[in-house]
């Protein structure tokens, strides 16, 4: 080839480069994107002018020069081939910006200095991933590839909920999701500070509500911890820099017994308690008839709005039982001097409800705030329009809110915005509250129902909100898995035009750059896991020979071993089924183009002889069980038991769960029938299932078991086998283990349901 071709050839590639997408990764998708050729270059001496936005200046000198090892400098002159930041009025919104990136330097337009800092997060976003080191990364050509962009974002409001009291986060852990909160532009975290099983924030005037009621009893002793208002202070100071808007949650009149341990006048009764050890809606609340409740909530009010500035103000206001305000006389008392009947539908406690949430906002008003309520604050009525509703029993409340004239705020769990969901298989999943929300589906949430549309009432849709609730997080790294990429997600269903949305390329920048973002941001991100399509099980029986079939919730390639080593991403490629005549072990995990891999699942693929029946006659109905009271958490613990009591007979799982009201530990003993040959898959919510001395089910590690974790398989005869089922009463990470009862699900063969064990199955002699 000539030079010259060679040349010509170049160009051609660099121009197919220029116009490829893959140059550009940017999340949330501005407006517009247009690719230009070439790239600016990122060099020792590249200056930042930033004369009208120095805070904003300052800020990604600073990051720039920590990951490219370089000093970068703001400069009073405007120099050719830097980086400026010009406030120009002419850029609509107070969050629109233009930037162009060409290699002869780059300048960012905005009417606010908050649409520079989103200009600049978007330049971030057109260099390499490393930018976003905290030291200095070598061997990086610091280039960002040159486009014109405009941008502004579709809704003003973007949203996370963080729920800091069914666990404690650190404040580390909470700058983590502001960085990454402004990284893609999401511009309000809602913080939810208190609850039931913890109240987090000092409140000088009430000291105790830290000391007694911060703290949360457990199986493993006493948890939590509060936030000073200095600390909190500083938090608002670092989210303020990054324009993100904390929004605190102070919950009224339910969800308070940890305030109302801290207080017992609190409540309607005067009640002595904990703050709650379980999850759930706890039916003692405030008392709304008592003067001092609300001499209460104005005291805490008085001395939050000291600490966040927020315009907005949630008082929360779900699941809110209202069951003690029946036949309390202060709260009767109150609805009578209010007038209030039953009417409309509406019983009077329901409006004595909304009288508490008018009470708090006239004074929250007086602040010059804004208040948003969860969307049970329509049900009393006489709502008035400044409040903002929040939507998170589906759709239904956003709809009637938006259509009178409401602002609303989208974060229906039926959208996919309530991100303590689970993203994969329950099964192989870090058990959770319930739900399934994979990341297509957040992705695919449209915030403005169609029923508000049809009305031409769009506009009163203020954004959407992911929900991070914690009762299943009990730590940052479970937060996180939770949390990511679905925020990411978030982000452009709040700020992308409707008709930039695109899943596929959205899994390509996040797969192919975000997620270097999140890793360098020590994010414990969630990556799709192989999956059976049928259920995934660790344990595969098999009689003849079996095919054992993955795929993931989105495209991804899956990598594995059969030797028993862990695959790294150059391991063989999942393409088809694995084959398996004998046994084996399948070590298999997902691997993104970054290399990244996902959790490694084993799966023990064993060839068995059908397991024969048992020869047994005089059978009765029902299962044995041996019965020990006290609290147990595993079942190595009852190895040493000594004292049993064996006298009793149940007829059906679900009676395990009744044995007692105090903590103890039973054993049901017996047979189950089946009627056909071949391989059952087995799922229990029970500790441990046995068949014909197997162990198929193993839920010792996994404290909560709301999913039926992973179960596991075997090879029976048709007729009767010896069932053994280990149940362990107690509250194990928050959750008594009878709210789920006691369930054996089995499957006969390869494909369909699973159908639960039922009594008439179940013998023992
Ligand atoms: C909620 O999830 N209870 C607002
Ligand atoms: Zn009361």
């Amino acid at each position: 080839m000539s030079a010259l071709l060679l040349i010509a050839a170049t160009g051609m590639a660099n121009l197919a480069k220029a116009q490829s997408a893959e140059r550009y990764n940017i999340i949330p998708q501005p407006e517009t994107l247009t690719p230009q050729s070439g790239d600016f270059q990122l060099t020792n001496g590249t200056t930042i002018y930033a004369k009208k936005a120095e805070a904003v200046g300052r800020f990604f000198a600073a990051k720039l020069s920590k990951a490219t090892g370089y000093n970068i400098q703001l400069t009073n002159k405007k120099t050719s081939g830097g980086i400026q930041l010009l406030i120009d009025k002419k850029v609509k919104g107070e969050e629109a910006y233009e930037l162009s990136v060409m290699p002869e330097g780059v300048t960012a337009k905005a009417s606010t200095e908050k649409g520079l800092f989103y200009a600049m997060q978007s330049f971030l976003q057109l260099l390499p991933a490393q930018v976003e080191s905290e030291v200095p990364v070598s061997g990086v050509a610091w280039k960002a590839a040159a486009c014109q962009i405009q941008d502004k974002p579709r809704f003003d409001y973007r949203g996370t909920l963080i729920d800091v009291c069914r666990h404690f986060f650190p404040l580390s852990q909470l700058k983590k999701h502001i960085d990454m909160m402004s990284m893609y532009k999401i511009n309000n975290l809602h913080l939810h500070l208190t609850e039931d099983q913890a109240w987090r924030i000092e409140i000088k005037k009430y000291p105790k509500l830290t000391e007694v009621g911060s703290w949360r009893r457990t199986e493993y002793g006493r948890t939590g911890g509060f936030y000073t208002q200095e600390e909190m202070k500083e938090l608002v100071k670092y989210a303020e820099e990054r324009f993100v808007n904390i929004i605190p949650e102070f919950e009224v009149p339910g969800h308070e017994l940890a305030a109302i341990a801290a207080y017992p006048w609190l409540s309607c009764r005067d009640l002595k308690v904990e703050p709650r050890r379980t999850w759930g809606v706890e039916p003692i609340i405030t008392c709304a008839g008592k003067e001092t409740t609300f001499q209460f909530y104005r005291d805490v009010v008085d001395e939050l709005v000291k600490i966040f500035p927020s315009k907005l103000f949630h008082i929360g206001g779900d699941e809110a039982p209202r069951i003690e305000w029946k036949s309390c006389p202060h709260c009767q008392a109150k609805a009578d001097e209010l007038g209030l009947k039953d009417e409309n539908g509406r019983s009077r406690e329901a409006q004595l409800q909304s009288y508490v949430v008018r009470e708090m906002e006239k004074y929250l008003n007086k602040y010059g705030k804004d208040i948003i309520g969860w969307d049970e604050i329509l049900e009393g009525g006489d709502l008035n329009k400044s409040a903002i509703v929040m939507s998170w029993r589906g759709e239904t409340g956003g709809i009637a809110a938006a259509n009178a004239g409401h602002r609303v705020i989208m974060t229906p769990g039926s959208g996919g915005l309530y991100v303590d969901h689970f993203q994969g298989e329950p099964a192989l999943e870090p058990q959770g509250i319930g739900g399934y929300a994979p990341l297509s589906k957040t992705y695919g949430y449209e915030p403005i129902p169609q029923a508000v549309a049809e009305k031409g009432m769009g506009q009163y849709v203020m954004g959407p909100q992911v929900n991070l609730w914690a009762e299943y997080l009990p730590d940052n790294d479970r937060q996180d898995y939770r949390l990511y990429p679905r925020m990411l997600a978030l982000s452009e269903v709040g700020w992308s035009q409707k008709e930039k949305k695109n899943f596929e390329d959205f899994s390509r920048r996040l797969d192919t750059d975000a997620s270097i973002r999140m890793k360098l941001h020590h994010v414990n991100f969630h990556i799709p896991l192989p999956q059976q399509p049928e259920g995934s099980f660790d344990f595969v029986a098999f009689t003849d020979q079996k095919a054992v079939a993955f795929e993931t919730t989105r495209p991804e390639k899956m990598v594995y071993t059969l030797d028993g080593s862990n695959p790294t991403p150059q391991s063989t490629t999942y393409t088809a089924p694995i084959i398996f005549d004998k046994s084996g072990t399948i070590k298999i995990a997902t691997v993104l183009p970054t290399g990244d891999m996902s959790r490694i699942r084993t799966i023990r693929v064993e060839k068995q002889q059908l397991s024969p029946a048992a020869a047994v006659e005089g059978t009765q109905l029902g299962l044995k069980v041996q019965l020990v009271k006290g609290t147990y958490l595993k079942t190595q613990e009852l190895a040493n038991v000594t004292e049993w009591d064996n006298s009793r007979v149940i007829k059906n799982l679900a009676e395990l769960t009744k044995l007692g009201s105090e903590d103890y530990a039973a054993i049901a003993s017996g047979y189950v029938k089946v009627e056909k040959d071949g391989v059952y898959y087995v799922r229990s919510n029970n500790v441990e299932v046995w068949i014909d001395g197997q162990k198929v089910v193993d839920n010792n590690n996994t404290p909560v078991k709301t999913s039926e974790p992973n179960g596991g398989s075997i090879a029976l005869k048709a007729g009767l086998h010896q069932i053994k089922v280990v149940y362990i009463n107690t509250i194990m990470a928050g959750r008594p283990a009878d709210w789920g009862g006691s369930r054996i699900h089995m499957r006969y063969g390869e494909k369909g349901g699973f159908p639960e064990v039922k009594a008439e199955e179940l013998f023992h002699i």
